[in-house]
């Protein structure tokens, strides 16, 4: 990890506000009052106010889009709403670009501004909700990528050394929805990301949709696909400005080989992928599909009638309502599947 001093950067201090409404900042659109919050628009905010907050003790939180997070009533303590911007391109070598955003950025803008300036590579990553800071930590992934698969490095503010890093691809530890952020909670605020392009453009199509779409129709531009990954995901996935969600609510259960045979003989048409060193990846969409779950509603929080997958928030829900169901459905697998299904987003 390289650490940098922490240069004698113009000290901003950022305001607290008090009773702070997160409602509008939180994709479920669950209610939750911030006790205070701080606008972090730059990284030199960080140094100061972090030092003032742990000698305090309060509880904190770092708040991007959220679209991975379930909100309580209150929020306690501080949070800091992670609004450091900028978009650069960087080294350009023969057989890479370096592009770096700020964790503030929105991650789905982002995308679309690497494919404006001709850097293909991020397009099968179009649409998902959230800010680039956000990225690696559940090291987001779909249609056969992971953010992981092009990122250069992580800036970070270190909170337990005190000091601003620089974490490259290999100290991140990615692996399926995990990182060595989320390994360390409370421990590091993401400033920045690079990403480095490769000059050389590959389609990746492994996705069956988009197997099934570029077989037969037009050709693979990253463009198409982006549109392409757009519809899909807009066919499947609830728009959170008209349904309140969080995407996926569970993670994929990875599961040995031989707990996979032993399902697949008592349910052949069990949905998995390959996974690495002699496990298998359930989709847990379709064990809770099996379990009838498609569509149900407890009180305002429901399951999406197209992805069972996705909890949505028909109106007026909180974190207790969402928690409920999940526990449901949590309970439900277990007994028909034997299966622990894991909550993907954060649960403040
Ligand atoms: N399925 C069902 N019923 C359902 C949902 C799914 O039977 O209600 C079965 C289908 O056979 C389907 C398979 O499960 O083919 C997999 O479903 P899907 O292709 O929709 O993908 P997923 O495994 O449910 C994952 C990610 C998504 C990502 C998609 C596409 C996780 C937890 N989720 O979903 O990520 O967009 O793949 O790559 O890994 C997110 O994390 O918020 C998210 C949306």
């Amino acid at each position: 990890m390289n650490r940098a001093k922490n240069a004698p950067l113009t000290p901003i201090t950022p305001v607290a506000l008090q009773n702070i409404s997160l409602a509008g900042r939180n994709t479920f659109g669950l209610p939750a009052i911030a006790e205070l919050a701080y606008e972090i628009t730059a990284p030199e905010q960080l140094p100061a106010l972090m030092s003032e907050i742990l000698t305090l003790g309060i509880p904190w939180r770092v708040l991007g889009g959220g679209s991975n997070v379930v909100l309580p009533a209150t929020l306690p303590g501080a949070t800091l709403l992670m609004n450091i911007s900028g978009l650069t391109i960087g080294d350009c070598t023969d057989q890479s670009t370096t592009i770096t955003a700020g964790a503030g950025e929105n991650w789905h803008n982002f995308v679309a501004w690497t494919l404006a300036q001709n850097l293909p590579g991020l397009e099968n990553l179009a649409l998902i909700p959230g800010t680039v800071g956000a990225a690696p930590i559940q090291n987001i992934g779909a249609y056969g990528n992971e953010v992981s698969d092009c990122l250069d490095c992580v800036e970070a503010f270190d909170c337990k050394e005190q000091a601003f890093v620089t974490l490259s691809r290999q100290e991140c530890c990615f692996a399926y929805r995990d990182s060595y952020f989320k390994q360390n909670p409370g421990r590091f605020i993401v400033t920045k990301v690079a990403f480095k392009l490769p000059k050389k453009w590959v389609p990746r199509l492994s996705y069956v949709n988009l197997t099934k779409q570029f077989a037969q129709t037009s050709a693979a531009t990253p463009q198409a696909i982006f549109d392409a990954v757009c519809q899909i995901r807009s066919n499947k996935l609830p728009d959170p400005k008209v349904i309140g969600n969080a995407g996926s609510f569970f993670q994929n259960p990875i599961v040995t080989n031989s707990t996979y045979e032993k399902l697949l003989t008592e349910h052949p048409q069990l949905v998995s992928y390959p996974d690495a060193n002699g496990t298998r990846k359930l989709a847990a969409g379709w064990l809770i599909d099996q379990c009838g779950f498609k569509g149900y509603r407890l009180g305002p929080a429901g399951v999406y009638e197209k992805q069972a997958l996705v909890l949505v928030n028909h109106g007026g829900a909180n974190a207790t309502d969402i928690l409920n169901l999940a526990q449901k459905i949590q309970m439900t697998v277990q007994e028909s599947f034997g299966i622990e299904l894991h909550v993907e987003p954060n649960i403040l």
